[in-house]
């Protein structure tokens, strides 16, 4: 059996052009959306990842500020800098770049953003609401995660979902936004003794670990759905998941690939709730 990919590009595709489309009808009103993103220092993954967080908010009607800093800031200057973006009125969304330098407590920021800004989705304030069911913003990646699901239709009530990986910005998430469309979810990490008997009872595997070759083919109950947020380097280093691809595809029912799966997906979620936020305080 060869899986059916699920196409984030694709799916991207449809879900930014109603964010711009909404964008347009918020513009007509005299609000542009508009989304803050900082950087401070000078790590170059986190570069690449905001210029493509200002260029897909430019390309869909979304206004974006990109706030670069010194690695030399310092804590207090940062918080102050997102005091005043709370207050800034042309701002709906505020992402602080992750990792921050060690001297910065990053916790500390992140619960400094109004979480009617928190886009991002890190603030407490959100966690919460999440955990509860109540309104809120919800992590940009297992967000993404769940549109895939909606995209093939799939049905979570009563199917097992594993959840590889415990991250407060994936992990943790994830199985939170299973849990509220009533699967019965099993969280795994490094700690899990018997990952291969957990995940081959999966109906849904989502791998978020940051390793490669963290789920192989004999690890995988046939037909079920894999959804890969890794995001790693080869010995070639060309870009792979945590998932063994080339194996895993063979016995999944469904499967998202990398590049072109999850990635696009954060992105997208990232101007889904800019949106959102900008039509909250609108309303
Ligand atoms: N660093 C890596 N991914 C993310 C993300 O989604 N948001 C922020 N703020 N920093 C990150």
């Amino acid at each position: 059996m060869t899986a059916q990919l699920i196409d984030g590009n694709a799916i991207s595709q449809t879900l930014r052009a109603d964010v711009a489309q909404r964008a347009a009808a918020l513009k007509a009103k005299g609000i542009t959306p508009g989304l803050a993103v900082v950087l401070v220092g000078d790590n170059q993954a986190s570069q690449v990842y905001v210029r493509n967080k200002v260029k897909s908010c430019q390309d869909n009607g979304l206004h974006s500020v990109l706030e670069k800093y010194d690695a030399t800031m310092t804590e207090a200057d940062l918080l102050a800098r997102v005091e005043a973006l709370n207050q800034d009125p042309s701002i709906h969304g505020i992402l602080v770049q992750l990792p921050l330098p060690a001297h910065i407590d990053a916790q500390k920021v992140i619960e400094a953003i109004s979480p009617a800004k928190d886009v991002d989705g890190f603030h407490i304030a959100s966690a919460g609401a999440l955990m509860t069911g109540m309104p809120g913003f919800w992590p940009c990646t297992p967000y993404g995660c769940m549109k895939m699901l909606q995209s093939i239709g799939y049905k979570l009530r009563g199917k097992h979902a594993v959840v590889i990986g415990r991250s407060n910005i994936v992990g943790k998430p994830m199985a939170m936004m299973l849990l509220q469309e009533s699967a019965t979810v099993t969280i795994c990490h490094s700690a899990t003794a018997n990952l291969k008997d957990l995940t081959l009872q999966a109906d849904v595997v989502v791998a978020a670990v940051g390793k490669r070759h963290v789920l192989t083919a004999d690890m995988i109950k046939p037909g079920a759905v894999v959804i890969d947020v890794g995001m790693n380097r080869n010995d070639e280093g060309k870009l792979c998941g945590d998932v063994d691809f080339e194996g895993v595809k063979e016995v999944a029912g469904y499967i998202t690939p990398v590049p072109g799966g999850v990635g696009p997906m954060t992105i997208t979620m990232l101007l889904v709730n800019t949106l959102e936020a900008a039509e909250r305080a609108a309303a």
